[in-house]
């Protein structure tokens, strides 16, 4: 009996059915029957009872899954301390954009400094251009960026969608009338964006967010960075579409406004090598997903 075995006996009770501990499983249903059949021989026991559907463990298969879930988290805790003491001191270089520090990066690598005191963390700001070239010249080790820049030599996973906000003046009129405004009562304003890098950018998809909804802003002007048009909004000249965790950055002012368009929000991305075959990765993905959990945030697990 392997932990193999283990792992397919509570899929298939967790499941309640061999097809869809299967496809859980990304295995074929046949050899998973055969691999139940065989611990069932091993055993000399039967483990779920015979034509019941859903599938359901029989009292000696209830008390196997009991056993089956103690020893796979034994092993799980194993597994995760000798990779610890494995790990050899050395410092992990994440470069990240602006508006993601703002947010829960700070958070993300608390807790990954508390999980792995010996490794030390490197953040360095970097705008989506600059992220696969540090990349690319090992500069870096992973970042956390906004913008789908396709190359042969990163991969990305997706970690979420933030919705995004508008700054606008205090003296604004949306600034006080607590209602979510639309894109469209956003068109005739004059709007800055950032960063100032050809065509890709966030500026890029802010552009593109009204262009889904049929419109076109009249005076749209894209600046160096985010503190620069936050800057001219603080300054009453205009507004700017923000990600959410921006709101985070106070500037005199500056007010933020939700947006009521469904569309209206911004993926953020973890950015790493397309050989990347670092032990840092997987554990720096689930410090990520410790936080959501944490502060309750939607997102969709991914298997990088
Ligand atoms: C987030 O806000 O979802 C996030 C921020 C930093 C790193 C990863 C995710």
């Amino acid at each position: 009996m392997e932990l193999r075995h283990l792992r397919y006996f509570v899929a298939v009770v967790e499941e309640q059915s061999f097809t869809k501990a299967a496809e859980k499983l990304l295995i074929a249903q046949p050899p998973l029957s055969r691999q139940i059949q065989n611990l069932e021989q091993e055993l000399g026991a039967l483990l779920f009872e015979r034509g019941s559907r859903p599938l359901r463990p029989t009292v000696i298969g209830r008390f196997f899954y009991q056993q089956a879930l103690k020893l796979l988290a034994n092993a799980d805790e194993i597994k995760l301390i000798t990779q610890r003491a494995g790990m050899t001191e050395r410092t992990i270089q994440i470069g990240y954009s602006t508006s993601i520090l703002c947010g829960l990066l700070p958070r993300i690598v608390y807790l990954f400094r508390q999980q792995y005191p010996h490794l030390s963390v490197k953040l360095t700001e970097l705008n989506g251009i600059e992220q696969i070239q540090a990349l690319k010249e090992g500069r870096v080790d992973a970042c956390f960026g906004r913008v789908r820049i396709s190359d042969q030599s990163v991969k990305r996973v997706m970690l979420r969608e933030e919705k995004l906000m508008v700054a606008v003046h205090s003296s604004h009129p949306f600034a006080n009338q607590h209602r979510a405004i639309s894109l469209t009562e956003l068109n005739d304003e004059q709007i800055f964006s950032y960063p100032s890098q050809a065509g890709l950018g966030y500026a890029s998809q802010v552009k593109s967010l009204f262009l889904e909804y049929g419109l076109e802003p009249k005076r749209f002007m894209v600046l160096d960075c985010l503190q620069q048009s936050l800057g001219m909004v603080a300054a009453g000249e205009g507004i700017c579409i923000v990600p959410e965790s921006v709101k985070m950055m106070q500037f005199r002012h500056v007010n933020y406004v939700p947006l009521a368009d469904s569309a209206a929000v911004s993926p953020i991305y973890l950015i790493v090598r397309n050989d990347d075959e670092s032990q840092y990765t997987r554990p720096l993905i689930d410090c990520v997903y410790q936080v959501y959990d944490l502060e309750a945030i939607e997102y969709d697990r991914r298997v990088f």
